[in-house]
């Protein structure tokens, strides 16, 4: 029987784990709520790719750190902005704990591409917390906390490597994880603004945005059924501004790629866009030269059948 001295102990007071990119293998935007938010339909699927991330609670005062060859020039901003330490932030409010915490991000995930590197720091802060705190959340209330940090924020919060989600994306159903694959990554030295995405979308569009696409979840069970479907919403109102992601999509799709289910697609509003083949062949045709000239980096991972759990350090 616990007592309450005992329901109150942390179970540890360090704690780490890395904080997995996604990439949006579809992406449709439906339509637009009264609030301005928009509803989505999109497949998460989560890369090997991610930010080491450790959190220790048996510290005095609050602090972030983050080091990495991903940071941008110009830095991240400021610490209150950054969405691991909001993270924290609502944590401590809804689980009145922590008071104190120092947070090490190492950020491998390019800043501001639409691989969700933000988003996926601030949901393994919510796993690191939840698994060091003496009375941890229940999953969805975890999960909404997660939605209140951004329509990212909950599928990076849950152990799943794929994922359909609805609504803000906030709404999910957990996949089966399909045969790894790798994924070339290329990527820009700019972020695409979502809200604006956004409005360009709503311009574009007349009265009827497009319903949902996936009528059946054995659509995309498979990557042959995934490479029938992906595309992404944002696609054509992002390139049309952005000439560089036009044209690594049209070479990547113009390569003529050795494996029928290979496909290339934007994530998130951009600006990566993630190139997925089975075939090392496809990769290395795509890497050596094609690319080169219009992406300013490419990075080569794959995708994952699980994802990376919490460890508690003591
Ligand atoms: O959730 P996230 O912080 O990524 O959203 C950034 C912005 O994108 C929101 O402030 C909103 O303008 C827009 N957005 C939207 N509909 C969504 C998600 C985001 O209109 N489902």
């Amino acid at each position: 029987m616990s007592t309450a001295a005992s329901r109150d102990m942390p179970r540890g007071a360090t704690a780490s784990t890395i904080a997995q990119a996604k990439v949006n293998l579809f992406l449709r935007v439906l339509s637009r709520e009264a609030s301005g938010y928009h509803q989505l339909e999109t497949l998460f699927c989560r890369l090997e790719l991610g930010d080491p991330v450790t959190i220790r609670t048996a510290v005095r005062g609050r602090s972030l750190d983050c080091a990495g060859e991903s940071i941008p020039p110009g830095g991240l901003g400021p610490v209150e902005r950054n969405l691991a330490w909001r993270a924290a932030v609502a944590f401590a409010g809804a689980a009145r704990w922590p008071n104190d915490w120092a947070i090490e991000v190492t950020k491998r995930i390019p800043v501001g591409g639409g691989l969700g590197g933000g988003s996926a720091d601030a949901g393994a802060v919510l796993r690191c917390l939840n698994a060091l705190a003496p009375r941890p959340l229940p999953l969805p209330d975890l999960l909404a906390l997660a939605a209140t940090l951004g329509a990212d924020v909950p599928f990076l919060t849950l152990d799943a490597p794929l994922a359909l989600a609805w609504g803000r994306g906030d709404r999910m159903l957990s996949l089966p994880a399909l045969p790894e694959r790798s994924v070339t990554l290329a990527c820009f030295p700019f972020g695409i603004p979502t809200p604006e995405a956004f409005g360009w979308l709503d311009d574009e569009r007349g009265m009827f945005p497009p319903v949902s696409k996936v009528r059946r979840v054995e659509e995309i069970t498979s990557w042959t059924g995934i490479a029938a479907i992906a595309h992404n919403d944002f696609e054509e109102v992002v390139a049309a501004r952005y000439t560089e992601i036009a044209r690594a999509l049209a070479t990547l799709r113009g390569m003529g790629g050795a494996d029928p289910t290979a496909f290339a697609v934007l994530t998130g509003s951009g600006s990566t866009v993630a190139y997925l083949s089975p075939s090392d062949a496809d990769h290395a045709r795509a890497r050596d030269g094609r690319l080169a000239g219009i992406a300013s980096r490419l990075m080569t991972t794959r995708t994952t059948d699980a994802v990376v759990g919490v460890e508690v350090l003591g």
